[in-house]
Order: C-alpha cells, then sequence, then structure tokens
C-alpha cells in the first residue's frame, strides 16, 4: 500500500509537471550516463563500502515490512474517564480554542465521541465532574448538586448519554446545542421548508373559511346563530405539597414550601413576609382549594352541565426542581388531576394534551425511533406515560380505545372526533419545545418524531370530507419566540397556513400562564425559493401581514406561578363551523387571598366588549385572523388599548409591569403577529414585559 502511494503521487508529480507545460529539455546524451553499471564508478574513501543503484545488490527490496510501535499499555475505564475529562478541561479552560462558540462545540463533539464508545455511566460521570468543575454548568442546573441532576434524583444524565450519542455535525446539532441551552453560539439559520413532503398544494375552493351557520343575513347585534359553550383549562400546575403559611415571596423557586426562604428579606416559613394563603399565593403552585374552587364557583358564570366540552392545554405537575420530581409523584399528579376533572365536569368530555410538566424528566420525549425504546420492550422510554395518560382519558370517556391505542404508543397525541363532528388534534409539543434534550439531533429534520406529518394527514383527511378541526397543544408556536425550535416551528406554520381559513376553525396552547394569542398569516408569492414538479421550498418568514388566515389561543393559567390570578376561559363557538365567536375569562385575585374566607372568582372581560365596543364586527361572525389582525391595527393607534390589553394577560394581576411605551406597544403587537419563532425573534426585544 505504502509502495503504491509512493508510486502513486511520484506519477501524480509528473503527470503536475507535464501539464503545467515543462518538457524535458533534450540534452546531448553522454556515453556515462548511459553506462548502465549499478555500483558507484567513483571510487568511495579507503574502507567505505559499495554504493549501489535501482535497488541492487544488498539494498534491502521493496516488500520488506517493518516493525510497529508497541501499543501503549490498554487504558483502564478510569483512565479513559480521566483522559476525556482532560481534554474537556483543556478545551474549556485553555486558550488553543478562543471563542466560547468553538469551545462548546469541540466540548460537545469529545461528549458525542465518549457518548458512542463508553458505557453510559462514563458519560455520566463526566456530566457531574463538568458540571463540578465548570460553573457554567453548574449554574445551569435544577438540582441541589451536580450528583443528584445528573445521576441521584435528578438523573437526567442517562438520557443525555443517548441525545450526545446521537448527535452529528452533519446536522448542525452542536451548534444548535451550544446555541439553545449554552447561548454561545450564533443562532443556525431557519430552514426553508420542503412542503411536498408534508402535504399537497393548497386548492383553489379551499381559501375561505365556511360561512356562519345557520345565517342569511347579517346580524349585527344579537346572534342568529347557534353556538356551544367551550371550557379552556390551562397549566393547572396542582402543588400537592403547598405548605400554608410558610413564604410566598421567596427568592429562590419553587415558593409555599415548608423550605422556602427570602434571603433579601430575612424570611423563613416560620416567619414569611407573604404568608401562602389556603387559597393561594401570587409567586406559587395552585393549592387544593384555588384547583377546586376554579370549578365550584364556575356554575355562578356558565353551568357546568351547558359545557358543550373542555380543552386542556397541559401542564399538571408543580413546577419541583429535577431531584424532587419522581415517576412516582407525576403518575400521582396526573391521576389526581384527571380524576378531579372527571368529577368535576360529569359527562361533559374533556380533551387534554400534555403539557412539558406532564413527563419525567421534566420536558423530555423522545422520538420513538431514537432506541430500541424501554427496558420493558416497550416502543418508547416514555411508554409508561403515555400508556398511563391514554388509558385515563379513554377509560373516561373522552376518546375512543382506538384513539387511546394511537395515543399510547404516539407521545400521547390523538385525532378525535366530538359528537358534533369537529376534529380535535391533540399533538405532544415538547417536539418543539426548546427545553427538551431529544431535540437537539438531526435539526435540520423539522420532524423527527413525525408528529408535525401526522397533525398534517389529519388535516388532509378532514379536508377531504368538509370537516373543521381544533389544534390542541401546550408549548405555542411563536409570540416572543423564547419556546419553540425554529425549525419545527417553521414547519408548523406552513401547515396552518396551508389548511387555514378554510379546514382549522381554531388553534389553542397553553404554558406562558397568560391570556394571549397569535395571528397566522398567508405567505407572500416570493417566499417559494425553488420549485419542481415535485418540490416546494417555502421561506417561511416571508408573511404578507395583510393577510391573516388564523389565530392561535393561548389559555391564562389556573396556577398563578409567577405573579399572575389565576383564570380560565369560556368559549362562544359556532354550532357548526365551530369558528370562535366570543370569548370571556374569569379570574381570581390572588392578591387577595389571605383575606378570603373562599376563594373568589370574578368576571373579568368579554373580548367583544373590550376589543370591539363598537359592534363593528357583525355578531355571527367569527373572531377571526383579520378581526385579531384589526384589533392589533388599533392597539399601534392607541397605546390604551395595548396597556388593556397588557393587563388583561396576567389576569389583572396586581403586580403587572407597565407597557405604556410606543416601543413596548410595538413589540407588543410584533409578537401577536409572530406565529412562529422565527418571525417572534425578528421582533424588537426587551422594551416591556412579555
Ligand atoms: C532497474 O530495475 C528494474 C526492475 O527492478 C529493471 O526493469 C531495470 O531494467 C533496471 N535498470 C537497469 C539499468 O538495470
Ligand atoms: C428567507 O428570507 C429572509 C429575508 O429575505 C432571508 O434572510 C433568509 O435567509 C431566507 N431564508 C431562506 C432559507 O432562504
Ligand atoms: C376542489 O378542488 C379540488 C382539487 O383542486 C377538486 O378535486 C375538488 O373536486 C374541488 N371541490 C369542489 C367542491 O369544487
Ligand atoms: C417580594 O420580595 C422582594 C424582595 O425579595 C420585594 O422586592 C418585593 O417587593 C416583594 N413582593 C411583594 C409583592 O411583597
Ligand atoms: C425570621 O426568622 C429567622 C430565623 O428565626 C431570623 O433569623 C430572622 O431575623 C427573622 N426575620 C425577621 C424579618 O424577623
Ligand atoms: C354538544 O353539542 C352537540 C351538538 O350540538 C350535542 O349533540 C351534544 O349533546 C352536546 N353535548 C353537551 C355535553 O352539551
Ligand atoms: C434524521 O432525519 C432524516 C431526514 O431528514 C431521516 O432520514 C433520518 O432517519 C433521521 N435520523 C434519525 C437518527 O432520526
Ligand atoms: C418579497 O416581496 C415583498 C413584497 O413584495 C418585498 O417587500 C420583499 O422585499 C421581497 N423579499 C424578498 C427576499 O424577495
Ligand atoms: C426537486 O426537488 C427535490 C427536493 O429539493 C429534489 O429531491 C429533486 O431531485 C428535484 N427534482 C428535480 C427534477 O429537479
Ligand atoms: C386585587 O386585589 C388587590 C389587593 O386587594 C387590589 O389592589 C387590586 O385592585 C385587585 N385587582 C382587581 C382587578 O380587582
Ligand atoms: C367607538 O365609538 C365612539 C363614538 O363614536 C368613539 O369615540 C370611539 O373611539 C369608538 N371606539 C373605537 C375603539 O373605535
Ligand atoms: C383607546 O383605547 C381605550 C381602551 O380600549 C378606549 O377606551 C379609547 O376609547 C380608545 N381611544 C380611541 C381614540 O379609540
Amino acid at each position: 500500500m505504502r509502495f503504491q502511494s509512493v508510486l502513486a503521487s511520484a506519477s501524480l508529480l509528473c503527470l503536475a509537471t507535464a501539464h503545467a507545460g515543462h518538457r524535458r529539455r533534450s540534452v546531448p546524451s553522454s556515453p556515462e550516463a548511459l553506462n548502465p553499471k549499478l555500483t558507484n564508478t567513483i571510487p568511495n574513501a579507503q574502507g567505505g563500502p559499495t554504493l549501489y543503484y535501482n535497488g541492487s545488490g544488498p539494498v534491502p527490496p521493496y516488500d520488506r515490512t517493518s516493525p510497529i510501535p508497541p501499543p501503549l499499555h490498554p487504558l483502564s475505564k478510569q483512565e479513559i474517564e480521566d483522559n476525556i475529562f482532560n481534554e474537556l478541561e483543556a478545551i474549556v479552560n485553555g486558550d488553543s480554542l478562543t471563542t466560547k462558540c468553538s469551545k462548546c462545540i469541540a466540548g460537545t463533539e469529545i461528549m458525542h465521541l465518549a457518548a458512542i464508545t463508553q458505557p453510559v455511566d462514563v458519560v455520566v460521570n463526566l456530566l457531574i465532574r463538568a458540571c463540578e468543575a465548570f460553573p457554567t454548568v453548574k449554574d445551569s442546573i435544577s438540582a441541589a448538586t451536580c450528583y443528584e441532576e445528573y445521576s441521584g434524583i435528578g438523573g437526567t444524565g442517562p438520557y443525555l448519554a443517548q441525545l450526545f450519542a446521537k448527535m452529528s455535525a452533519a446536522t448542525g446539532d452542536m451548534q444548535g446545542w451550544c446555541y439553545f441551552q449554552w447561548d454561545t453560539c450564533s443562532q443556525p439559520p431557519t430552514i426553508a421548508i420542503d412542503e411536498s413532503q408534508y402535504f399537497k398544494p393548497k386548492p383553489e375552493n379551499k381559501t375561505t373559511a365556511p360561512t356562519p351557520s345557520s345565517s342569511q343575513k347579517r346580524i349585527i347585534t344579537a346572534r342568529s346563530i347557534k353556538t356551544i359553550n367551550v371550557l379552556h383549562l390551562s397549566d393547572w400546575h396542582i402543588d400537592p405539597r403547598y405548605d400554608i403559611g410558610s413564604e410566598g415571596n421567596c427568592t429562590q423557586y419553587l415558593c409555599c414550601r415548608p423550605y422556602s426562604t427570602n434571603t433579601d428579606l430575612s424570611t423563613t416559613s416560620a416567619n414569611a413576609s407573604i404568608p401562602a394563603s389556603r387559597f393561594g399565593s401570587l409567586y406559587c403552585d395552585t393549592p387544593a382549594d384555588l384547583a377546586l374552587s376554579a370549578f365550584s364557583t364556575m356554575d355562578q358564570f356558565v353551568k357546568r352541565s351547558s359545557i358543550n366540552f373542555t380543552i386542556f392545554t397541559g401542564d399538571i405537575v408543580s413546577h419541583d426542581h429535577t431531584d424532587q420530581l419522581s415517576r412516582d409523584y407525576v403518575e400521582y399528579e396526573e391521576k389526581i388531576t384527571f380524576e378531579t376533572f372527571k368529577a368535576q365536569m360529569g359527562n361533559s368530555p374533556i380533551y387534554p394534551t400534555l403539557g412539558n410538566h406532564d413527563s419525567l424528566p421534566e420536558a423530555y420525549t423522545s422520538p420513538n425511533s431514537i432506541s430500541d425504546g424501554d427496558s420493558n420492550g416497550r416502543s418508547n422510554l416514555f411508554s409508561w406515560n403515555y400508556e398511563l395518560l391514554a388509558n385515563m382519558w379513554s377509560s373516561d370517556g373522552w376518546i375512543s380505545r382506538s384513539d387511546a391505542s394511537y395515543a399510547s404508543t404516539h407521545y400521547g397525541a390523538y385525532a378525535t372526533v366530538t359528537s358534533s363532528n369537529l376534529k380535535i388534534i391533540s399533538i405532544n409539543t415538547d417536539f418543539w419545545y426548546t427545553a427538551n434534550i431529544f431535540n437537539y439531533y438531526n435539526m435540520t429534520n423539522p420532524d423527527t418524531s413525525g408528529i408535525l406529518t401526522f397533525l398534517a394527514d389529519e388535516l388532509q383527511k378532514s379536508e377531504d370530507i368538509n370537516q373543521r378541526v381544533w389544534i390542541i397543544g401546550h408549548v405555542l408556536s411563536g409570540y416572543d419566540g423564547s419556546n419553540a425550535l425554529p425549525n419545527p416551528s417553521a414547519l408548523f406554520y406552513s401547515i396552518v397556513r396551508r389548511f387555514s381559513p378554510s379546514t382549522i376553525a381554531g388553534i389553542f396552547f397553553g404554558h406562558t400562564h397568560q391570556d394571549q394569542l397569535m395571528i397566522y398569516y398567508d405567505y407572500l408569492p416570493n417566499s417559494t425559493i425553488a420549485t419542481n414538479s415535485s418540490s416546494v421550498l417555502r421561506n417561511t418568514t416571508l408573511v404578507d401581514y395583510s393577510k391573516p388566515l388564523s389565530v392561535g389561543y393561548i389559555g391564562p393559567s389556573i396556577t398563578p406561578l409567577s405573579g399572575n390570578n389565576a383564570g380560565w376561559v369560556l368559549l362562544e363557538v359556532d354550532a357548526e363551523t365551530f369558528s370562535v365567536v366570543n370569548t370571556q375569562t374569569y379570574f381570581a385575585n390572588v392578591s387577595d387571598a389571605n383575606s378570603w374566607t373562599t376563594p373568589v372568582w370574578e368576571f373579568e372581560y368579554d373580548t367583544r366588549q373590550v376589543y370591539d365596543p363598537n359592534n363593528t364586527v357583525p355578531a355571527n361572525a367569527p373572531l377571526d385572523g383579520p378581526f385579531w389582525h384589526g384589533v392589533t391595527e388599533n392597539m399601534l393607534a392607541n397605546n390604551t388599548l395595548v396597556e388593556v390589553y397588557n393587563f388583561l394577560e396576567t389576569k389583572s394581576s396586581a403586580v403587572t409591569k407597565k407597557c405604556d411605551t410606543k416601543a413596548c406597544a410595538e413589540q407588543k403587537v410584533c409578537y401577536i403577529r409572530s406565529g412562529s419563532t422565527t418571525l417572534g425573534n425578528a421582533c424588537p426585544q426587551d422594551s416591556g414585559p412579555v
């Protein structure tokens, strides 16, 4: 091999020379030069050896192999770990790499190589050692110690070992990880979406929403259509460890626990600055009585028996630290929550979706394709959770057994049809949530799990039979752009644009704990980058703000965390088209909780009264994209209206931060107009509360 390559490079050199036009000059031949004598003709000094030509005589032939160096002594497992750790340390603390980004990428590559060659315990040890050695890592953990975070009660290390094994520079994973998790690299560009992989082009006859049901005339003030009541609940976050009287304004997460303290005020739970009320506290999760009162007081505003169905957009479990959570705790919370919902709402169905807190570790969800599944041979590491939830949902009669069977093998997702023929598609939005570590491999594929393909397929089936659809999820696709990863968020935007406003009648999220919404728009004609017979590449950032198509409602939370009042929304919905024609929000002013003898819930606002006080929109017309776009136009012209929206976002909380500047108003409107992360990221930042 070696001989051949020497020859090969020699002949390459000749070729190069010939190519460069250098031809050997013909020199007069001399008889001496042609003398074929294979030994020296110039005599050596006395005692010197004879020297040879052309490998003749004792010159070793070409085929002699030489001894190779003996191997270094094999490293023990401990020595391998130490060596890998030394490299990490040299990369992080040394000066051979000079930028934070290059250090982060190189360190992640080392972890990738460790994960594909070493047993899991070595990777976990490396994580613990890196955490103990590097302050950036230590500051990022949620558990009390590095050990508890990665190996002890928190135990995220074995999951991270799976992630590191799967990462590749080929799909930009290290850069993505180093930007989104460690803020050390520049943001990777958002990909163009190859829409043809997910759906057919929008047909000409599917570009408008159905007209409001049974409405022959446009009645201005009185509704002449049949409507149904739908309850939207979100972010329940019940805290079964809530301690009455403990410090409610603590300086460390989570407040209202026996161990909560305020280090600024030198208070503990024994002499709390704001003692946690039995009925709730502004910086705490939901205690039992606040949670139950949301239902028990509901009948004074709307009879529960008149609620056609409920959507619950996720987040059951309290905001505990990594090392306070366990599978037992998550399962307990999930069980008592759905048992409570069932008991409170009777036969009125509830359509739930998974929140990032409804798993263990928090936010972790992995694609079925990642591994051989769990240790019991099931399809996914988190099958225990999907099976538990899906079984509860079907035994409560909310979804069918076949829907539950799909959900238990597909991340809790399902598509179900209500008794009034609305399809509800529930997706697991952890597949775009930035805190789900399993999103940091194959990052240029916007749908590694297949969840968005499922969504598009279900929408297509409904379009084919003129059935309307609601999409429910937990983590929002856009707004300020801090929650969803750009590529899946871009694909979702394309799906929404494709099936709106004709098939999609509503989109609902939770997660922020605030009462908000986003508008999705059509694309500009020049958003199509390249087309050929089989493919449409879409630049999802080129949107036409004069063509609003759809609205994503972000439901307010039951939990007050952080600084919000508790709230829920009643939707008034066209009984045939399932378009939302009005919404009303109800709230409990948690600032007053210490003076209550029982939680006081109140009517907060009616959307039409607040945002269309002069009834310019016909009563039967939906609160659709154009309606809300008009509201944002009014907001830009009238800062008072922005302040109204800003106050209602927190459910009229006494600690709402002001949004009384033009910069804040423009930022707020930009967020409302951003249904995807890349659009949200392009908004002005830091001009006021999100
Ligand atoms: C040099 O060696 C090669 C092969 O070993 C042979 O073909 C060639 O004739 C030799 N040249 C002379 C001048 O002997
Ligand atoms: C999409 O368009 C924006 C604005 O022109 C541009 O900055 C971006 O690079 C484009 N993205 C793709 C994937 O072509
Ligand atoms: C709508 O368009 C599609 C394809 O463009 C066609 O197959 C379908 O028949 C049309 N439907 C109606 C009601 O015209
Ligand atoms: C909570 O405590 C902080 C000091 O840690 C203080 O600045 C703040 O005013 C307190 N909040 C309330 C509502 O009392
Ligand atoms: C609260 O109690 C702690 C522990 O007993 C004490 O150190 C602290 O001074 C008290 N704080 C106030 C504000 O009284
Ligand atoms: C929901 O609405 C449908 C259609 O109007 C009706 O058949 C069903 O009984 C209603 N369910 C409830 C719980 O009101
Ligand atoms: C990554 O995505 C590609 C498509 O972009 C897919 O073919 C491949 O199977 C995915 N790899 C993994 C490990 O999921
Ligand atoms: C796309 O078209 C819009 C509106 O016509 C224009 O403002 C924008 O500059 C164009 N962008 C690109 C990247 O071509
Ligand atoms: C069309 O585009 C797709 C995706 O970009 C590509 O795979 C395919 O080869 C293209 N076909 C032609 C005929 O150029
Ligand atoms: C909530 O209660 C606080 C404390 O009593 C009060 O200052 C505030 O005005 C109340 N908010 C509303 C919207 O009623
Ligand atoms: C509603 O009408 C009144 C009286 O014409 C006008 O002063 C007010 O500005 C209008 N409000 C809005 C939001 O357009
Ligand atoms: C601005 O908005 C406020 C709050 O909705 C409203 O009371 C006021 O009439 C609006 N002003 C104008 C000029 O429309």
